[in-house]
């Protein structure tokens, strides 16, 4: 595929087949990620990818924490989201929360519809494939940007093969049960997961697009012919 194609059409999918991912498929785009830039090549990403009975039980293990769990015990380990939102970003942000939710036809103000949503993060939104991006916590600020590129280079190198994805900080308030499963050491942090598969074409919840800002709305030329 080509690349810009790559690009264009990646989006956030949130229903996938159980369709299988093919291991070749996952060792290429694992591959691709780690061809990322980082700050003086310090590489400092670590990949976690589950399926089968691992995922099963993070899955299990954190709708049981959200059932009957204490919330105070769940927060995420760096603020992925600000504290106070504020304009432009706060009606960006509703506006994308509300196409979804107007897609699965579930209303504003229906809470436990939109908490049932929320909860499908947790089920990898059926994807059979989870990842888990985490890096060392000690590291500096820069770390965030050679995570994202890692990560934004495992969702392009997705489409490559023909399969979707999904960035999920939904699962940073959990990262204590993450951890536990996965193994991860201490000094990691949770950056966030992926889900990992093939779009099922059929779900309304993928029919929702997002807006895209016109480049002249974040793009300022300079001497430019
Ligand atoms: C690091 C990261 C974390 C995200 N976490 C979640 C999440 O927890 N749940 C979710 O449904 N979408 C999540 N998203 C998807 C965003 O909502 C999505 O990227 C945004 O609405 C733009 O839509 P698009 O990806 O289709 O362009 C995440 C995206 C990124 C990059």
């Amino acid at each position: 595929m080509d690349v810009h194609d790559a690009i264009m059409s990646r989006r956030s999918v949130r229903r996938f087949l159980p369709a299988p991912v093919p291991m070749e498929s996952l060792r290429r785009i694992i591959e691709g990620a780690g061809m990322a830039p980082s700050g003086h090549n310090i590489q400092p990403w670590k990949l976690y990818v589950v399926g089968g009975a691992t995922k099963a039980a993070i899955t299990g293990d954190i709708l049981d924490a959200i059932a009957n769990g204490d919330p105070k015990d769940y927060v995420p380990e760096y603020p992925y989201y600000p504290t106070k939102w504020f304009e432009p970003y706060q009606a960006r942000r509703r506006e994308t929360g509300f196409g979804l939710y107007a897609k699965l036809g579930i209303a504003r103000d229906d809470m436990a519809a939109r908490q049932a949503q929320m909860s499908r993060n947790f089920e990898f939104f059926d994807a059979p494939v989870g990842m888990f991006v985490g890096f060392h916590r000690d590291l500096a600020t820069g770390t965030y940007m050679d995570v994202g590129m890692f990560i934004e280079n495992l969702l392009i190198g997705a489409r490559g093969e023909g399969l979707h994805t999904c960035g999920q900080a939904a699962f940073t308030w959990y990262h204590s049960i993450v951890r536990r499963h996965l193994g991860m050491p201490d000094e990691e942090l949770l950056a966030c997961g992926v889900a990992v598969g093939f779009e099922d074409t059929a779900a309304p919840e993928n029919e929702f697009r997002v807006d895209k800002l016109p480049i002249d709305d974040f793009t300022t030329f300079m001497d430019l012919d």
